[in-house]
């Protein structure tokens, strides 16, 4: 089973696939995750995409449709949770050439429908476990025992540089701009389904999963 997780910046998408990943065996495909690798590998592409992304704008569409099919070249197992990804009406059809090739179909665009305003405390809450990548929050999901990461004991926790007030504002009309009118392409295709976002973690999981076992 291949998904799209569609929102916009702090909707939950990663939250989401990593509990996804944990419970369904499916991969993550998160296109932010692998520009930020590259950025701070130095590659060609992290050099390109630095700047765009700490401004909060797009990166091209030509270097994030070539992550993914590079990434789904290296097989996805239990299927793919497409994170981030498509973003635009030309990545939307980059996908569909990309799947076509492999003889891979989408399954569900889930909408994780979220009030922006919520967002932004969201967003500016978030930090992740330096060495796991486990994604947390300092009023939503804190480590069981302060300082310490649950999964892997790591004591080292980040924040991204693009999680400040005023880049996400940039995000946020991004998204609205040039993701949020791709949802049409699926619905026509009726494979758009929406979650409501707001609701606790686990709900939202919840949500998810009855869409996924064809019970919603
Ligand atoms: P990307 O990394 O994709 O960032 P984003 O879309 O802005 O989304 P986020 O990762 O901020 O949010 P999320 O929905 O994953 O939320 P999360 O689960 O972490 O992209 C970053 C940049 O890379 C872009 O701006 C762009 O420059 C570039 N880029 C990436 N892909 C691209 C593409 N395809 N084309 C062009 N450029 C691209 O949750 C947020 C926080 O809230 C967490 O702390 C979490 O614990 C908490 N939380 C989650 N769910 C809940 C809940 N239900 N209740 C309470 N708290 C919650
Ligand atoms: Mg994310
Ligand atoms: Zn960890």
């Amino acid at each position: 089973m291949n998904i799209i997780l569609l929102g916009p910046p702090g909707a939950g998408k990663g939250t989401q696939a990593q509990a996804l990943m944990a419970t369904r065996g499916m991969q993550q495909l998160s296109t932010g995750d692998m520009l930020r690798a590259a950025v701070k590998a130095g590659t060609p592409v992290g050099l390109q995409a630095k700047a765009v992304m700490e401004a909060g704008e797009l990166v091209s569409d030509a270097i994030v449709s070539a992550l993914i099919g590079e990434r789904l070249d290296q097989g996805v197992g239990g299927g793919a949770i497409f994170d981030g990804y498509p973003r635009t009406a030309a990545q939307a059809m980059a996908l569909d050439e990309l799947l076509d090739a492999r003889g891979m179909t989408l399954d569900h665009v889930i909408e994780l429908e979220v009030d922006e305003a919520a967002l932004i405390e969201r967003v500016e809450g978030r930090y992740t476990c330096a060495t796991c990548g486990e994604g947390y929050h300092d009023r939503f999901k804190l480590p069981a025992v302060a300082g310490v990461c649950d999964v892997c004991g790591g004591t080292e926790f980040k924040r991204r540089p693009d999680d400040n007030a005023a880049t996400v504002q940039t995000r946020m009309a991004e998204y609205r701009a040039k993701t949020a009118p791709i949802l049409p392409i699926y619905e026509a295709r009726g494979l758009v389904q929406r979650v409501n976002g707001m609701a606790d973690i686990d709900h939202v999981t919840q949500a998810i999963a009855t869409i996924l076992d064809g019970e919603a």
